[in-house]
Order: C-alpha cells, then structure tokens, then sequence
C-alpha cells in the first residue's frame, strides 16, 4: 500500500495507472475508520482496478472549533486496517496541501438539500464538504466515488455537486454498517462511554418503529410519540427527526412511497446520526 502525502506523488502515480487503461475508485474519509469504511473499500475494490482512500480532518466542514479538536485522530490504526482491506493507495494531505491561497472553490447551489437538517443545526457544513470533495475529485480524477448512507444527506448533496459541475465522476452510495446492537457505525462512537453505546440503540429503535408505523399514522403523530421516547432517556437529546422523501429531502405529512426518517440526537456531548428507508 503506498502512502501519498501530495498530490503531485499521487497523481504521478495514478497518471501511469490510468495510461494503462486501469479505473480508480476513490473513498474519501476523515480517518478513525471502521468496518463502515472499510465496507467502501471493498465495494470500490470491485468494481475498480485502483482504489484510492483520502484520511483528511477537513477544518472547513466543522462549525465548532471544539469538534475539530476532538475529532479522533487514529493515523496508525487507520492505516492498518486500511492495507488489511486491500486499500492501493493512501492520500493524506495536510491542510496547506488541500487549500493554498490561489485556491478558487465554485459555488454550487444545492438546492436547498443543504438547509434542513444537518445543514439548519450545522451552518456551512455542507459547503464546506463540497469544497474538499470537490478539491479531492479535481485532484483524483476518479471514475468512480463512494459514499456511505449513514450520510445521505450528505450522498445526495454530492451527487448533485457532481452533476451541477459536470463531473465525470459517478457518485455511488453504499449501505450503512451497523453493530450488532444495530448502533450505526461511526468514527464519534469513539467517544462515548460504555453506558452511552449500549443506550445509543434508541436511535437505530425509534427509526425502527417509524418504519413499522409510517403506514397508518400521521407524521405529527409519529414525531410526538419518539420525543415522548427519548424524554424518558435524560442522558439523549433528540436534535431533530425528519420524514422526508428520499430524493429531494422535502418534509412528508403522511404515508408517501420513497420515504426516508432521519434522526439526530446527542449523548455526552456527541451527536449520533442515523437514518432509514421507512417506505
Ligand atoms: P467520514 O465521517 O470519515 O465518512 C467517510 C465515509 O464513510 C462517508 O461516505 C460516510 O458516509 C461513510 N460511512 C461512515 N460511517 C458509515 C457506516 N456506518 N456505514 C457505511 N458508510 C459509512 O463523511 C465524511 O467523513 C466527510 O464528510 C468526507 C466525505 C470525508 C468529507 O470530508
């Protein structure tokens, strides 16, 4: 596995894999990686000849200075797991590497995907994941890219970057892993106390009802029985839940084909993410 720090070393190297008519595939993550990441490595790795992994903490996508700090930082195990999973190339760049001065970044209008939910409680944050995707796929040049579920928001506002731009790359996006408590995968979970893992399947639970329920019963009512669920659990604070179809994120009343339930909620100063198909 070869670790690149620049992208000029990268693009040397996949400058020759490419004239050999061989495709790239391209994860990007923020390192402290799981099976969930892993679970993208694999899928690339078959459905490509080279796949490429980004570990970049990227400062721009964070709206608490404090969250940056905290974000867990796992380099040698990352690189581990990565060279177990079959990873060919490893591109870790420093901040300096990924936004010099002369950096000119378009705007892309998302179509609002960008304001409700983690866009209306993180402000800036998808523009700032636009902006280093969007840099890493200028400097990867990948046919392929793979997004995690576990963020669809985040999938669907890089697919439409994608198409807004006219970019070559085709965006796929991957199932989400889960623990066997059904707990989503996450990098945050590192975080948290053993108490707080096991008492997390709220999340993973209450989607779980929506799903089972979604069919007879309003979204008014829905929402109001999982906020009486989580008052019952002091330690969590539900953020928001969302019901919303699965394309264009637009809120639903009731029962609509295609719809998707959304949760956030916080737990020992960690903000846990989840989602779920309810159609
Ligand atoms: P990060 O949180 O490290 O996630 C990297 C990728 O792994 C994302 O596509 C995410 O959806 C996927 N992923 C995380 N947990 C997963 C799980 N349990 N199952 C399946 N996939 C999972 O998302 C980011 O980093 C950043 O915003 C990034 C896209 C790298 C831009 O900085």
């Amino acid at each position: 596995m070869l670790v690149y720090r620049t992208f000029k070393e990268l693009r040397k190297f996949l400058d020759q894999k490419t004239s050999e008519g061989l495709s790239v595939g391209f994860v990007a993550t923020m390192g402290a990686l799981h099976h969930g990441h892993v679970s993208l490595v694999e899928k690339s790795n078959q459905e490509c000849d080279i796949t490429v992994v980004s570990i970049f903490v990227n400062p721009t996508q964070f709206n608490a200075a404090e969250d940056l700090e905290k974000y867990p930082r796992t380099e040698k195990e990352d690189l581990a797991m990565l060279k177990a999973s079959g990873t060919h190339v490893v591109i870790m760049p420093s901040v300096e590497e990924v936004y010099p001065p002369d950096l000119v970044t378009p705007e892309v209008d998302l179509k609002g995907l960008d304001v409700l939910m983690e866009g209306e409680f993180r402000p800036g944050h998808f523009a700032g994941v636009v902006q280093v995707v969007g840099r890493f796929f200028d400097q990867i040049e990948p046919n392929r890219a793979y997004f995690g579920e576990k963020d669809f928001q985040q999938l669907l506002v890089i697919q439409e970057m994608a198409q807004v731009l006219n970019s070559p790359v085709e965006v796929v996006g991957c199932d989400i892993l889960r623990e066997n408590s059904g707990l989503a995968m996450s990098s945050r979970n590192l975080r948290l106390s053993q108490k707080a893992i096991e008492n997390a399947t709220i999340v993973i639970e209450q989607l779980n009802w929506i799903k089972d329920n979604f069919q007879g019963e309003s979204v008014e009512y829905l929402k109001s029985q999982v906020a009486n669920a989580f008052h019952k659990k002091p330690d969590f604070e539900l953020e928001y839940l969302e019901i919303v179809t699965a394309h264009d994120l637009k809120p639903v009343q009731k029962y609509e084909p295609n719809s998707r339930a959304f949760m956030a909620a916080i737990v020992e100063g960690v903000r846990l993410i989840d989602n779920i198909s309810i159609s």
